[in-house]
């Protein structure tokens, strides 16, 4: 591990995620500390504080340190209880009252993907804070999407080079067979290689979820080739699984990973609170990465 500031940074896996000690997130950071915090977010893309005592204030507190909070953007239709904490909270909750979940993305798996792709600026960082966790499963799974794109095959590589997805999102959804509908506007081409606008790395940015069609190329081959890119993606070495306990603050960077979540009882309850970050950079196409056989060994 490292340690700076007063901080010790302890790698997750080796691909992705490192957890951060020694910090208590409920007293603001100076700035010496938040420069370091986020150089570790560039270095790790997932960072996990435990053991935190969060409020909603404190939780927006810290998360303001690192850009401007986000709206979270909930269909006039949906009146919950995440919806009377204010226009950026969402809950992530299983939790019911008169039958109705209290937040959004309640039940069971979720596929893998990023957040908010589907729109023109995408947030760049999410943070979640657990409040109630279950027994077992409801794990987030993160992938580095910065190594999917570096590992792709050089014909793959030449074939995605300077194209756009489709990146769509029907709201609530975890899982789906067949597409989503785009009627509802929730929808964006996005470069499929992003270039980091700090790091300067190019990553993958396609996610099973959301991303329906590679513009521009027949439809069976766009299919085929999405197909490849989500079964690559998700390769065990790139990833982190993150066993939740309640105290948990996770951020990750929305620019270079995706994250899925395992299946867990619906009969215990599961209750997290999230504010993502807006992006304070458009999003930039990025070049197909080339990596030297020293760097990749
Ligand atoms: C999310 O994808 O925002 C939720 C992840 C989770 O419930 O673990």
């Amino acid at each position: 591990f490292k340690r700076i500031k007063g901080m010790e940074i302890v790698q997750l896996s080796g691909a992705i995620g490192a957890e951060i000690c020694g910090i208590d997130l409920s007293v603001k950071p100076n700035d010496a500390t938040v420069s370091a915090i986020e150089q570790a977010w560039y270095d790790h893309i997932v960072l996990l504080f435990r053991n935190q005592n969060l409020d909603l204030d404190a939780h927006t507190a810290f998360a303001s340190c690192f850009g401007e909070i986000a709206r979270h953007e909930r269909p006039k239709a949906i009146r919950n209880e995440a919806a009377e904490l204010g226009p950026s909270v969402m809950l992530v909750s299983n939790i019911r009252k008169n039958g109705k979940p209290i937040g959004s993305l309640p039940d069971g798996e979720m596929m893998f993907h990023s957040d908010t792709p589907y729109r023109e600026h995408p947030d760049k960082a999410t943070t979640l804070y657990a409040m109630e966790i279950p027994s077992h499963g409801g794990n987030t799974k993160f992938a580095n999407c910065y190594q999917a794109a570096e590992t792709l095959p050089d014909d793959v590589k030449s074939k995605l080079a300077s194209r756009r997805a489709i990146q769509v999102f029907e709201y609530g959804a975890v899982m789906k067979e067949g597409k989503f509908d785009r009627e509802n506007g929730r929808w964006w081409a996005q470069p499929v290689f992003r270039k980091h606008p700090v790091t300067g790395r190019t990553a993958l940015y396609v996610s099973e979820l959301m991303t329906e069609e590679i513009e521009g190329l027949p439809e069976d081959e766009s299919r085929e080739l999405l197909e490849f890119l989500f079964e690559h993606q998700a390769q065990e070495k790139f990833q982190y699984e993150h066993v939740w306990r309640p105290g948990d603050l996770v951020m990750w960077d929305n620019r270079c990973s995706i994250h899925a979540r395992t299946d867990f009882p619906e009969t215990e309850r599961r209750k997290l609170r999230r504010l993502t970050i807006k992006d304070e950079h458009p999003v930039i196409m990025g070049e197909p990465p080339v990596v030297s056989e020293v760097a990749a060994e």
